[in-house]
């Protein structure tokens, strides 16, 4: 008696294997919406496009940190000593060289915009601290300088300067 031949038929562990996979895809599919949605702004971040922030509170040597667009914003009062470090370091051997006199605004040096996260992985780094007093990021270790350029570690690029202009001697608006 001959077999019926059956490599054309789905057996049981195909069926098995391919509900499986419908499952896992099924299950991706309800990961990603979340995420989708999650990445879309909500009407609230919209409406803060733009943000204005009284800085005549923020002391020489301080930093203040505000959210825009759902990130945080640096705005750091630079010492004299802090933009001469900036202005002195060698952009040769940078990561991303970039001079400090682009980075800030002329005649108001002393104030640096950046928003806070790290250009690696996303992590928000630490004021004041690390190899160059500048920002540590303690996720994987990367360095940025008074600048918020990148100095050490893997983040390829500078902490990003956003849009943003004096509209008044003590009144920046971000965006
Ligand atoms: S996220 Fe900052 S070093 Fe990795």
């Amino acid at each position: 008696m001959s077999q019926t031949p059956t490599l054309n038929k789905p057996t049981r562990r195909d069926f098995i294997v391919l509900t499986a996979n419908t499952m896992v895809g099924m299950g991706a599919a309800a990961m990603v919406w979340p995420l989708v949605d999650s990445l879309s702004p909500s009407a609230d971040v919209l409406a803060l496009s733009s943000t204005e922030v009284d800085i005549s509170s923020v002391p020489e040597g301080q930093a203040i940190t505000v959210m825009w667009r759902g990130k945080p914003v640096f705005i750091r009062h630079r010492t004299a000593a802090e933009i001469k470090a900036a202005r002195e370091a060698p952009l040769a051997g940078m990561i991303d060289p970039q001079k400090d006199e682009d980075r800030v605004k002329k005649g108001k040096e002393q104030w640096l915009i950046a928003v806070g996260v790290c250009t690696h992985l996303g992590c928000v780094p630490v004021g004041y601290a690390g190899d160059y007093n500048g920002w540590f990021c303690p996720c994987h270790g990367s360095q940025y300088d008074t600048s918020g350029r990148i100095r050490k570690g893997p983040a390829p690029k500078n902490l990003l300067v956003p849009e943003y202009q004096f509209t008044s001697d003590n009144v920046i608006r971000i965006g």
